[in-house]
């Protein structure tokens, strides 16, 4: 099950990072998805996680898992962790407290795993992939709702990449990866209502092909993918996108994860790319 850490794999699929759903709950309100009246089904919590990390192996992606931490609901969204960049971690620096336990439980697991890690300036936020995704070899990066726009320029000197940033304006999508995602170098999609028009601009200038996703299926996380080579995989309820991806190629893997969107995840979020 796991792959060993720091070997590239053969075939050129991307490893992920999961952490199985134990502890997951809604403890606290930290986005306006997340409402302590509203809890989880820890069965049905753990059956669509299940599903999730069996569609990602059938479509060829490799998965290594961390062990979930009494007291820390949201460390199932291991996109938070910290952005992994060739055998480097850029730790995230959480904007809430309550978030900010889980740190020493990722840097354990990437010292662990090989990875150097890279702790960010004092008094910058980050919340690592949730807020900075390649797209080719350019940095998007969102900011202002969790992540300060100075931690991602850091960052883009220390990898020597160019960084785009981008200003989220509406609280539900206040990670970039709630309403923008990658498909492949020069094609995107995204959630354009999530921008100001700055933003949209800047994204429509870098990216020759951009998928709008629709408000409703927006709420349903659309944007919130995972792509491995041509598969993309989604929570249900979003036919227009999916067959929108089918049109360019795609093939699209729906699984119900809704007892997540109750925290304001979905698909990428459970998930961070190691390799
Ligand atoms: N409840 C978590 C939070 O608000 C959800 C994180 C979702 N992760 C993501 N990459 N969008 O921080």
């Amino acid at each position: 099950m796991h792959t060993g850490s720091g070997s590239p794999t053969s075939n050129g699929a991307p490893t992920f990072l999961m952490c199985p759903p134990d502890y997951y709950d809604i403890e606290y309100e930290i986005n306006p998805w997340m409402s302590r009246r509203r809890q989880t089904h820890p069965e049905r919590s753990r059956q669509q996680w299940q599903a999730l990390y069996e569609l990602l192996l059938s479509v060829g992606a490799h998965i290594e898992l961390m062990d979930p931490v009494p007291g820390l609901p949201d460390l199932v969204f291991t996109a938070n962790a910290g952005l992994v960049y060739q055998d480097k971690v850029f730790l995230s620096r959480f904007r809430y407290a309550v978030r900010q336990r889980e740190t020493p439980h990722d840097e354990k697991w990437f010292r662990e795993h090989g990875f150097e890690v890279v702790h960010l300036p004092e008094g910058m936020y980050f919340e690592g992939a949730g807020d900075a995704l390649f797209c080719g070899e350019t940095l998007f990066a969102g900011y202002i709702i969790r992540s300060d726009i100075r931690a991602a320029q850091w960052i883009g000197q220390q990898i020597n990449k160019r960084v785009i940033p981008l200003e989220l304006v509406d609280p539900y999508y206040y990670h970039l990866d709630t309403c923008f995602c990658p498909l492949r170098p020069g094609m995107a999609m995204y959630y354009p209502e999530a921008f100001d028009e700055y933003g949209r601009k800047a994204l429509q200038t870098h990216i020759q092909t951009l998928i709008r996703v629709r408000p409703s299926e927006a709420a349903r996380f659309a944007c919130n993918a995972v792509v491995v080579n041509e598969h993309v995989v989604l929570n249900t309820g979003c036919p227009e996108l999916e067959n929108t991806l089918r049109d360019h190629g795609f093939q699209p893997h729906s699984t119900p994860l809704d007892e997540f969107i109750k925290a304001g995840g979905s698909a990428k979020c459970l998930t961070l790319q190691l390799r």
